[in-house]
């Protein structure tokens, strides 16, 4: 037999960051001194409160099938935590728990598209983005933003874009590659552009909790009310509680696009893991301390790692505002040789980096910014200060 995969699958690549985590990982395991500046998670254990829920989960036999959209505490929690830390009013019907936030953003491209149907996305933007719209059938339309004015999307340029098949558009603030965040003005001149087109509006707070500018955090929804009936928010445990592994997230939004996405997961993975979600309850209801800590480590290294690549030449890097990655422009060294070679863009730099100096750190290219690298600050401050040295190293031998 000739196996044929399906058509829709030539139009995705594989995840760059979880191959180049899956290569740092190999390198290590036959003994490398590889240092990753690839993860997109925290350094820090999961709250010692939410492993003690998930235990005591296991041990009362909590090991069944759920309710596909969450059991109804953790729904109920949820609920509680829009309302109070995001100002924003959700029933429970308008919630689904789902297996992390990429599961959410996936059932609802799922639930959304038909084919040709298109959906904007900011550049530079995570990776997912695009190819969960290409594996629903749907087109992806970008609008490119700039380092310039700290990544922000033009309300112009986004005008242009809009289509009668534009069907949604998603913003990510903290960005994930950038740090960047929206600023008030800008979401309002950018929700002001939306108010003349009807699509829905999904905003991805999987960073909201990890924020170093004056705070509070706020979205889309939150600047312009009068969007909030369209708005879907996707939110998630990975990044606050440090619980990546454990896959736990959520979209809360208007309730027939909710119900969609809670067919799509009845018919493939059914419910998020149930003594999970017993987890999700217990960093929800339980005390911020371990949050706290460790934003206040991140708040040090983002400068630590900002201004160590600062130093080194042909190197330029924003603060970023939120998240955990420094995204510089290392435009100035693509074009020049490197053991008598062109080094002729971000992938072969990344691919320099972890071959010849055992760093690990993601291309811009797959983020849809040509001449960046993202390197997360999720690692101790030894491991960052040894990994810019390794960087200033290689760039010294470039001529
Ligand atoms: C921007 C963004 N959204 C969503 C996710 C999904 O996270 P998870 O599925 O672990 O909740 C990630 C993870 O890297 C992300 O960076």
């Amino acid at each position: 037999m000739s196996l044929q995969l399906a058509r829709r699958l030539k139009s995705v690549k594989p995840s760059p960051t979880l191959s180049l985590n899956a290569k740092a990982r190999a390198l290590a395991a036959k003994g490398a001194d590889v240092l990753s500046f690839a993860a997109g998670e925290p350094d820090f254990d999961t709250p010692a409160h939410v492993k003690d829920a998930i235990k005591a989960a296991l041990d009362a036999g909590f090991t069944k099938y759920t309710a596909t959209g969450g059991i109804p505490e953790l729904k109920a929690a949820i609920v509680e935590k829009l309302a109070k830390e995001n100002n924003l009013t959700f029933t429970p019907e308008q919630l689904v728990v789902t297996v992390g936030g990429k599961q959410a953003i996936y059932n609802l491209f799922q639930a959304l598209l038909s084919p040709g149907d298109e959906v904007v996305i900011f550049t530079p933007y995570w990776v997912s983005y695009p190819d969960m719209v290409l594996l629903a059938d749907g087109v992806p339309r970008f609008v490119e933003t700039s380092a310039d004015n700290n990544w922000t999307p033009d309300p112009n340029e986004l005008r242009k874009v809009l289509s009668p098949r534009t069907r949604a558009v998603i913003f990510n603030s903290p960005s994930n590659p950038t740090g960047a965040v929206i600023s008030r003005p800008a979401l309002e001149a950018l929700a002001e552009v939306l108010r003349g087109h009807d699509c829905l509006i999904i905003t991805d707070d999987i960073y909201e909790r990890l924020l170093y500018v004056d705070g509070p955090f706020f979205n889309i929804a939150n600047v312009a009310p009068d969007l909030a009936p369209r708005t879907v928010v996707i939110n998630g445990f990975s990044k606050a509680y440090s619980m990546t592994g454990l896959r736990l997230g959520y979209a809360a939004g208007p309730k027939e696009l909710i119900a969609g996405m809670q067919m799509v997961q009845d018919q493939s993975t059914s419910n998020a893991t149930s003594i999970i979600q017993k987890g999700g309850l217990a960093a929800l209801k339980g005390p911020t301390g371990p949050i706290d800590e460790m934003v206040k480590a991140f708040a040090r290294r983002r400068t630590l790692m900002t201004d160590g690549l600062n130093k080194i030449p042909g190197v330029k890097c924003r603060l970023p505002d939120g998240a955990f990655y420094c995204f510089p422009d290392c435009g100035a060294l693509i074009g020049k040789s490197y053991k008598g070679a062109m080094v002729n863009g971000s992938m072969r730099l990344s691919e320099i980096l972890i071959d010849d100096f055992l760093v690990a750190a993601v291309p811009g290219e797959p983020f849809g910014a040509e001449g960046f690298l993202r390197l997360s600050f999720a690692t101790s401050d030894a491991n960052i200060e040894k990994g810019l040295a390794r960087f200033a190293d290689f760039v010294s031998k470039l001529s």
